[in-house]
């Protein structure tokens, strides 16, 4: 129920698809109630633990409040609200968070943004947490009625389709922007912003390199960084399985054999066939490139912009031998 609420973005492929994206509300509406069942679960118990959800609740204002604030008066734990945010969500922030914070809205972008966004931005007019989540909203009982429809409290919302708050900063008719694969502009500049959506640094371009030296934006299981927008079902060769419950699972480590295979295969080819460094599994960036074709050079570029991205227009020879 909750992987239903908290699952990835729906991305538009079109504006219609856009619209229509305001899919199943019924559905919707029901995991909401019970989402709300679970909030009075919590309600009804005075013990903090690390695991209490300590939004939209009177027991829990001291976890961010110092003292009973007042409008004049926050006595934050922490002054700057965005540290005070990661403190507990460090986790959920790096692996499943769909937006970086720390990035400076240019002007077209400033005028598109209703003065609360603008007013919501940090002391260097960067993004912070509170400029997508209004806070107050959890804080004030004036305000409670708005958890139903609006549990994340996200500023400006209820938002129906879930790309809907995007359209508060970005192009709604350039929404393809928000292709985070589209990364070189049309003066043929590199879009540095796209890559902070999976790099935490910014990569050297200069140097080839290898998947284990690079800084991701999560920590662990790389396939959560594709997983935020694209919803995961067992593929390729899921039809191909007659046995349901042995899925054709391909985020897993390949055996030995298969390894081989696949280091010939890469040399013969000129791809590259990456897994996930820190569990030896393959991930979705196994089989897709998620780059602009031109952001890297030889074997890494292989497959940028390809259908469906794959790196090699016939993959399953590279690990399958029939
Ligand atoms: C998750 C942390 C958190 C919790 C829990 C929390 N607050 Fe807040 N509260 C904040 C932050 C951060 C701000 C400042 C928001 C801003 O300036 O954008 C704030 C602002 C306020 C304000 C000023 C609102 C305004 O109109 O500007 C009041 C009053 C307040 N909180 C009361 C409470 C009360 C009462 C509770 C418990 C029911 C509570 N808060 C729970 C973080 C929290
Ligand atoms: C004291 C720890 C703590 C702090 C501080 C905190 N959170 Fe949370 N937050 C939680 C917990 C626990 C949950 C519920 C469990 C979960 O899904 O992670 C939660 C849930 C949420 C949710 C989902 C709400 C829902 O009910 O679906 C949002 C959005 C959120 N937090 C944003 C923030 C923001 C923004 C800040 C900074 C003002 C913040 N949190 C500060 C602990 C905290
Ligand atoms: C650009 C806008 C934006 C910014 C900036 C932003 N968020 Fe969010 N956040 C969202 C949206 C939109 C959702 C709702 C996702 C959904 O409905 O699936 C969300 C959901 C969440 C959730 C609930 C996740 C879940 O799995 O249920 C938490 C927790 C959260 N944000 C915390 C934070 C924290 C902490 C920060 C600052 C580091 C932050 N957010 C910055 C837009 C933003
Ligand atoms: C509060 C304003 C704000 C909101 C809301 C917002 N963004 Fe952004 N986003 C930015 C800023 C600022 C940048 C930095 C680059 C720029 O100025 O375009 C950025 C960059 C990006 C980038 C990489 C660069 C690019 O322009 O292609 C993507 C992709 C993106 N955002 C997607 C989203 C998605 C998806 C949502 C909705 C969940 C969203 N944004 C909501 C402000 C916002
Ligand atoms: C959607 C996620 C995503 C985005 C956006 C993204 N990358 Fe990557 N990048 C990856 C993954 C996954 C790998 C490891 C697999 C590979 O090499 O393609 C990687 C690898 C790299 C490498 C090492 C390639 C090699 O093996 O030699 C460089 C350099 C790089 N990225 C640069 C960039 C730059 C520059 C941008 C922005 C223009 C960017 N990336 C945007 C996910 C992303
Ligand atoms: C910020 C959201 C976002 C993230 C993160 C993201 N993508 Fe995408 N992806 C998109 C959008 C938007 C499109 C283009 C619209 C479409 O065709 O669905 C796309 C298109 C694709 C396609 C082509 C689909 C087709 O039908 O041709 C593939 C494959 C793909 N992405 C793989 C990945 C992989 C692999 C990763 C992780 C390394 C990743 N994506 C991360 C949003 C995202
Ligand atoms: C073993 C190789 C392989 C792995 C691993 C893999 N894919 Fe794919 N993917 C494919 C192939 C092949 C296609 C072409 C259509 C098909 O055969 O299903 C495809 C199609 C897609 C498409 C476009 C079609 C659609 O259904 O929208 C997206 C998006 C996509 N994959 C995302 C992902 C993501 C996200 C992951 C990781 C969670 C992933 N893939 C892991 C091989 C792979
Ligand atoms: C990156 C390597 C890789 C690629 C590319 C790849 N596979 Fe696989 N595939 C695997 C691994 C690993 C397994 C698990 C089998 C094992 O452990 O022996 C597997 C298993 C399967 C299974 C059997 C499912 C089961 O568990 O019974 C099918 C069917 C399958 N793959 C189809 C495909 C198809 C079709 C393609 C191309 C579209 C493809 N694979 C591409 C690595 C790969």
């Amino acid at each position: 129920m909750q992987h239903f609420i908290s699952s990835p973005f729906y991305f538009p492929s079109s504006l219609k698809q856009l619209i229509l994206g305001f899919r199943q509300p019924i559905l919707f509406l029901f995991c909401l109630s019970l989402f709300t069942y679970t909030n009075q679960t919590v309600l009804a118990d005075n013990t903090l633990s690390t695991n209490s959800n300590p939004h939209w609740n009177s027991n829990y204002c001291q976890t961010c409040h110092a003292s009973t604030p007042t409008k004049a008066k926050l006595s934050l734990i922490h002054t700057n609200v965005s540290t005070l945010c990661i403190t507990c969500h460090q986790q959920n922030i790096t692996e499943k968070h769909i937006h970086p914070i720390g990035m400076k809205p240019g002007s077209n972008m400033l005028s598109r943004m209703s003065v609360a966004f603008r007013d919501s931005l940090d002391a260097q007019g960067q993004l912070a947490c509170a400029t997508c989540h209004d806070i107050p909203m959890q804080c004030l009982s004036s305000r409670k009625n708005e958890q139903e429809l609006n549990s994340k409290f996200l500023r400006g919302g209820p938002y129906y389709a879930r790309s809907g708050i995007c359209f508060s900063c970005h192009d709604e008719s350039k929404y393809q922007r928000l292709n985070p694969h589209d990364q070189i502009d049309e003066n043929g500049t590199i879009n540095r912003a796209s890559c902070k959506l999976c790099h935490r640094d910014e990569p050297n371009l200069g140097e080839k390199s290898t998947i284990d030296k690079l800084y991701f934006s999560i920590e662990n299981d790389l396939s959560t960084l594709c997983t935020r927008c694209h919803p995961w079902k067992p593929h390729p060769g899921a039809s191909f399985s007659f046995n349901k419950k042995r899925q054709a699972n391909h985020l897993r480590v390949p055996p030995s054999a298969m390894l081989q295979r696949m280091q010939v295969q890469q040399n013969k080819m000129g791809i590259i066939l990456p897994l996930d460094p820190t569990n030896g599994k393959i991930f979705c960036g196994t089989c897709h490139n998620p780059h602009e074709k031109g952001i890297l050079k030889h074997a890494a570029d292989k497959g940028a912009d390809s259908k469906y991205r794959l790196r090699h227009t016939k993959i399953c020879i590279n690990c399958h031998d029939k």
